[in-house]
């Protein structure tokens, strides 16, 4: 992503420097601003990472988006926390680990026949199970996680996912991410795609209903990613602040308004 957003930051007379976050501190001296890039082995070191970027601004480096927030984004129960302040989000119940029973229980709470099982700390849909009322695990399955228990939703297989990319609050762009023929995760890794999106009114202020919800007022970048419901409403799936991509392919403006957001946190 560095390189599609490398002009605008020169026009506004900045400098980015990729740095490995796994680098010694002092790899950071005399950086203004960190900016969390696309760290995707977090996952795998999530404690040294989000300690890492605390001590990054216990030594007065600013980091965005700021580890507080971030700390909060890396576990999926701050759906429950978004859903309690007013999001609609995709229906959810919350489990220690799942057996069997609960399966059963869940596929008669949601009154549907397929659910989708994933972790409570996961990304990349890592681990997720995908389960049909018909096909139903062994008695003695367990799922082995904390887990989400949702309802599957048909839309993701023929609208797809939106993503509705937001900087210091303001939506930038928005695209619509499909699954390959046969697949309903709509990851790259799975062979799916992504296309522009032009958003209704309806859906814009529905994106930014849940961005309003966030615990922070402006994040300098954040991607909700919905994927519709059986009412045509959007559901959020995922508020993903730590290290989006942020699909530059899709928005030519977002290295102009990264920098403009960069810009006013130097002061
Ligand atoms: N309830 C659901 N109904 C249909 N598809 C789903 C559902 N939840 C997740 N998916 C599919 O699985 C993918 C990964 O789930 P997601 O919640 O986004 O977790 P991750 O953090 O792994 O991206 C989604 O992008 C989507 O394609
Ligand atoms: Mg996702």
């Amino acid at each position: 992503m560095v390189g599609a957003l490398e002009p605008a930051f020169a026009k506004h007379d900045l400098t980015l420097r990729v740095i490995d976050w796994e680098a010694p501190i002092e790899a950071f001296e005399g950086i203004d601003i960190v900016l969390l890039g696309t760290a995707w082995n977090y996952q795998d070191k999530e404690s040294e990472f989000l300690a890492k970027l605390e001590a990054l601004e216990a030594r007065g480096t600013s980091v965005f988006n700021r580890p507080g927030l971030v700390r909060w984004n890396s576990t999926k129960t701050y759906l429950r926390d978004l859903e309690k302040a007013g999001a609609r989000i995709i229906p959810t119940l919350w489990l220690d680990d799942v057996s069997r029973a609960d399966l059963e229980d869940a596929l008669q709470h949601f009154d549907c026949d397929k659910l989708v099982v994933k972790r409570q700390v996961g990304a990349g849909a890592l681990g997720q199970e995908l389960i049909a009322a018909d096909d139903l695990p062994p008695e003695d399955w367990r799922f082995g996680h904390a887990a989400m228990v949702q309802p599957f939703l048909p839309a993701i297989a023929k609208e797809g996912e939106l993503s509705f990319i937001f900087i210091d609050g303001m939506l930038s762009h928005t695209l619509r991410k499909s699954a390959a023929s046969g697949e309903y995760r709509i990851q790259s890794m799975y062979g799916g795609t992504e296309e522009v999106y032009e958003p209704s009114a309806s859906e814009i202020a529905q994106a930014t209903a849940i961005v309003e919800c966030l615990p922070i007022s402006h994040p300098l970048y954040a991607r909700i990613d919905m994927l519709r419901g059986s009412e045509d409403e959007l559901l959020l799936m995922e508020a993903e602040l730590i290290e989006p991509y942020l699909y530059p392919e899709q928005g030519p403006e977002l290295g102009e308004r990264l920098a403009i957001g960069v810009k006013t946190r130097l002061g």
